[in-house]
C-alpha cells in the first residue's frame, strides 16, 4: 500500500488505479485522481469498479472513493487511509436502484444521466493534452507540423448538433488562428462544388462517426485533395477510420438520442484543434496557449456548479415554456450558436417548436411572433455584445415576452428585464459554450418531463443516421 500511496505522487493526471503485488497475494491497492473508482465490500469479498452497476449483484453498501483517499483491498474487508496512511472512515452510499435505475446511474433516465457526466468528459478530453513544457499534444492528428501551417482555409461538415459545434468552431479558429473558416451542414457540402485545395483542412465532427452524409462529404473532400480531420465519441468508427487524423471525445457511449455529453466533447476537442493550429500559426504564444487550457480545464468544475446549483432556475424556466405553442432562442455571437444548439434540443426531446436567430436579426422579422407570454430564451452571458442583446430583450418584453435569460453569475442588471434567470459561472466568451449550453440542455429535457414526453427515445429520430 505505502508503494502505491508513494507512486501516486509522480503520476501525472487522471487515473484510477487497483494494483497486486506478487509478494502480496490477496491484495488489491486503489487509488484515483479524477477517475471513477467504486469500493465495496459484501459477504463474499471486497470489490473495486469504476461503476456502480458493476458491483450492485455483490454488495449494495459502496464507497466512491474521491482524489486522495486509498483503499486497501483483502479477503476479510477493506481499509481506507488518506495521503498521509491514516486510517479514515469513509462516506458509505447504500445503493437501492434496481437494474434499470442502476443503467442510469440512478437518474430517471440517460440524457439526465449523460447532462450530468459533462465535467468528466470535459476532463477525459483534455487528459495528457498538454505536455509539461506547455505544448499541446494531439498526437493522432495525423499531420505534420509544416502540413498544419500551410492550411489556409477551413471546412467544418457535420449534422444536427455536431454542425451547432461546428459553428463555435468557426469562432474559434478565425478568432486565434486566422483562418477563414466555413461550417457546412454534411449534406450540403456533398452536392455542390466546394473549392478545396490541397492546403484545405477538412474538420468532419460527428459523434456516431457514421452519418451518412458527413462519410460521403468526407469522401468527396478526399477526392478533391482536401487533408480530412475527424472528431467522433465511436473508436474505429467509419469518420475515424477514413480521416487522416482524429480526435476522440471520450463522451463514452452515448443512449440518449439527444446529444449532450457528446456535444461538449467535441467542443472541447474543437477548442483544442483550434488552439493547436493558433500555436502553428505563430497566432498564440506558448504562455497564452497554456493560460487558454488551463481556463478550458477549468470547465469541468463550472459545469458541476451549474448542475449543484441550477435545478430550480431551470424548473421555473421550463415551467414558462410548457405550455407555449412555440419558442424564440437568441444571442450573439457565441451566444447565437448555442441558442441554436438549444432550440435543437427543445424541439427533439419536447416536441415544442422553437427558432434560434442571432438577436440582431430579430427585427427584420421574428420579432413578429412575439406577443404576450411568448417564451424568448435569450444567452446573454458577460461580452462584448452583452449590452446589445440586453437591448433586443428589451424589445421582446414590451411586446409582452416571457423572458428567460442565461446569464453571468453576478450580473445584476439582467434582474431588471428577466422573468427567469438561469446563472452560470463567469468565463472567458470562447469557453461560454461549454458552460452556457447545460442550462439549455437542462431545460429541453425538463420541459420534455412537464409535457410528458420521452426524453430518451423522442418520436421519428435515431441515434445515428447512416442513411440518406
Ligand atoms: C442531436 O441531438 C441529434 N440526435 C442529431 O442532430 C445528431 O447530432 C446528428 O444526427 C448528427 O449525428 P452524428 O454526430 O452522429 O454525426
Amino acid at each position: 500500500m505505502a508503494s502505491v500511496r508513494e507512486a501516486c505522487t509522480h503520476v501525472v493526471g487522471a487515473y484510477g488505479l487497483a494494483a497486486v503485488c506478487a509478494d502480496e497475494p490477496g491484495v488489491i491497492a486503489v487509488a484515483r485522481k479524477d477517475s471513477p473508482i467504486v469500493v465495496g465490500a459484501g459477504e463474499t469479498g471486497a470489490y473495486v469498479a469504476s461503476d456502480v452497476i458493476a458491483l450492485i449483484d455483490a454488495t449494495r453498501d459502496v464507497v466512491v472513493l474521491e482524489d486522495g483517499q486509498f483503499a486497501k483491498l483483502t479477503p476479510a474487508g477493506v481499509e481506507y487511509t488518506d495521503e498521509a496512511g491514516n486510517v479514515i472512515e469513509p462516506k458509505v452510499t447504500h445503493i437501492d436502484w434496481d437494474l434499470d435505475m442502476a443503467e442510469k446511474g440512478g437518474y430517471p433516465d440517460f440524457m439526465l444521466k449523460e447532462i450530468h457526466e459533462q465535467p468528466r468528459v470535459v476532463r477525459d478530453t483534455l487528459v495528457g493534452r498538454m505536455t509539461p513544457a506547455g505544448e499541446l499534444d494531439i498526437d493522432e492528428l495525423g499531420l505534420s507540423l509544416e502540413e498544419l501551417n500551410d492550411i489556409d482555409r477551413v471546412y467544418v461538415i457535420a449534422c444536427g448538433t455536431s454542425y451547432h459545434a461546428g459553428l463555435i468552431a468557426k469562432n474559434l479558429i478565425e478568432g486565434w488562428a486566422r483562418i477563414p473558416t466555413e461550417v457546412e451542414a454534411a449534406s450540403e457540402f456533398r452536392y455542390r462544388n466546394p473549392i478545396i485545395t490541397p492546403t484545405t483542412l477538412v474538420v468532419a465532427v460527428s459523434q456516431s462517426g457514421e452519418t451518412a452524409d458527413t462519410l460521403a462529404a468526407i469522401r468527396d473532400a478526399r477526392i478533391k485533395g482536401a487533408k480530412v480531420f475527424g472528431i467522433t465519441n465511436v473508436v474505429g468508427s467509419p469518420v475515424a477510420r477514413e480521416s487522416d487524423g482524429v480526435i476522440y471525445t471520450k463522451a463514452n457511449k452515448e443512449i440518449a438520442v439527444a446529444s449532450t455529453k457528446s456535444f461538449i466533447g467535441q467542443v472541447v476537442s474543437l477548442t483544442l484543434l483550434a488552439l493547436l493550429l493558433a500555436q502553428v500559426k505563430y497566432r498564440l504564444t506558448t504562455k497564452q496557449a497554456r493560460m487558454l487550457f488551463r481556463e478550458l480545464s477549468d470547465t469541468a468544475e463550472q459545469i458541476q456548479w451549474i448542475l449543484d446549483t441550477q435545478t430550480e432556475a431551470v424548473h421555473e424556466a421550463a415551467l414558462l415554456c410548457k405550455d407555449a405553442q412555440s419558442a424564440l432562442f437568441v444571442g450573439r455571437g457565441m451566444g447565437a450558436a448555442i441558442s441554436y444548439e438549444g432550440a435543437l434540443k427543445l424541439k427533439e426531446v419536447s416536441y415544442l417548436h422553437a427558432e434560434a436567430y442571432a438577436a440582431g436579426e430579430m427585427k427584420h422579422g421574428p420579432i413578429a411572433l412575439i406577443d404576450p407570454g411568448f417564451p424568448v430564451i435569450a444567452v446573454a452571458t458577460k461580452s462584448a455584445t452583452y449590452d446589445k442583446t440586453v437591448s433586443n430583450l428589451m424589445e421582446c418584453k414590451a411586446r409582452g415576452a416571457k423572458v428567460i435569460v442565461v446569464a453571468t453569475e453576478g450580473d445584476e442588471e439582467i434582474n431588471k428585464i428577466a422573468d427567469c434567470i438561469i446563472r452560470v459561472p463567469a468565463v472567458r466568451d470562447v469557453f461560454s459554450p461549454i458552460t452556457a449550453s447545460v442550462p439549455l440542455q437542462l431545460l429541453a429535457r425538463e420541459v420534455a418531463i412537464l409535457r410528458g414526453c420521452d426524453v430518451d427515445q423522442p418520436r421519428n429520430l435515431a441515434k445515428s443516421v447512416t442513411v440518406e
